[in-house]
């Protein structure tokens, strides 16, 4: 039996950066539960039965507006935005982009707000938008710890140990924080118009790490361990379902008590 509080069935998803460890996972999740799910990504990849896939650049308003058309006209307004899509700096990132402050280039800083800001934006805009006219819907958009709080250098230290230069960029952090408050003005913005808009706040997901890395990262988390990806689903379920239908401008934080102490 499902339980009418977090029944999302039939309902429309819309899941930016649908084809990333994690956006996959929600899809995925989602798909299981009865929605019908639309990825938004700039790349291809599997596509769980009942859901479809659209070429979306969020950094792209033509290409956002043209996907929304094309799936409002087979499934209806969407339901579910999770604003998911997003840019850090890879481990194979250019020298100067993981070096010192003084010296982050300002291009890479453009590309990262481009995306996690701007595309958020957006996003928000055009699909939040269509919520507003239809009267109903929630929104996800993500953020990270580090969006919250600063990044830890001491947990990259084994790559300066190593000999490696390595300081965990800014950029990231900076529009990770920006989502905070983007998500506050929406949702008072939009607050009598049906739609709810709230902060997901992840912690680090175990992707195979190195070992020095995890042992430094778990020794900060109260919990001691990663996050699964599959644990970031269950907050997204609950802010698609009606089990959060007094929930609006709220930072939900999923970080097994990183920021507890
Ligand atoms: N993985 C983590 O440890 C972690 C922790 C906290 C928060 N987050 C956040 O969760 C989200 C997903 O992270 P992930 O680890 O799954 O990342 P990922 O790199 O695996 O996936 C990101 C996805 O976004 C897509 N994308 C990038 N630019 C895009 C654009 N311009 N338009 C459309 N799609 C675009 C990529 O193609 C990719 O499929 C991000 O917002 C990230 O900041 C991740």
């Amino acid at each position: 039996m499902t339980d009418p509080l977090f029944d999302v069935s039939g309902r429309v998803a819309v899941v930016t950066g649908g084809m990333g460890q994690l956006g996959a996972v929600y899809a995925f999740g989602l798909a299981d539960r009865g929605m019908k799910v639309a990825i938004f990504d700039v790349t291809g990849g599997d596509v769980p039965t009942g859901a479809r896939a659209y070429e979306v650049d969020v950094t792209d308003r033509a290409s956002i507006e043209a996907a929304l058309q094309a799936l409002e006209q087979d499934w209806g307004p969407p339901d579910l935005l999770v604003n998911n899509a997003g840019l850090d700096s890879p481990p194979d990132a250019p020298a100067d982009e993981v070096g010192p402050f003084e010296s982050y280039p300002e291009g890479s800083f453009d590309a990262v707000m481009d995306v996690n800001v701007k595309g958020t934006f957006l996003t928000c805009q055009v699909v939040g938008g269509a919520m507003a006219r239809a009267g109903k819907g929630s929104i996800v958009n993500v953020s990270s710890i580090y969006g919250l709080l600063s990044p830890v250098q001491d947990l990259y230290a084994f790559r300066r140990e190593r000999g490696e230069t390595f300081v965990k960029p800014v950029a990231y952090s900076v529009s990770k924080s920006a989502i905070l408050n983007l998500t506050r003005y929406l949702a008072t913005y939009w607050a009598k118009s049906g739609v709810r808009v709230n902060t997901l706040t992840l912690a680090g997901v175990w992707n195979e790490q190195p070992a020095e890395f995890l042992a430094a990262y778990t020794a900060r988390v109260p919990m001691g361990r990663m996050l699964d990806a599959e644990e970031a689903l269950g907050a997204v379920v609950f802010l698609a379902s009606d089990a959060s239908s007094y929930v609006t401008g709220s930072n939900l934080v999923v970080d097994g008590g990183w920021s507890a102490w």
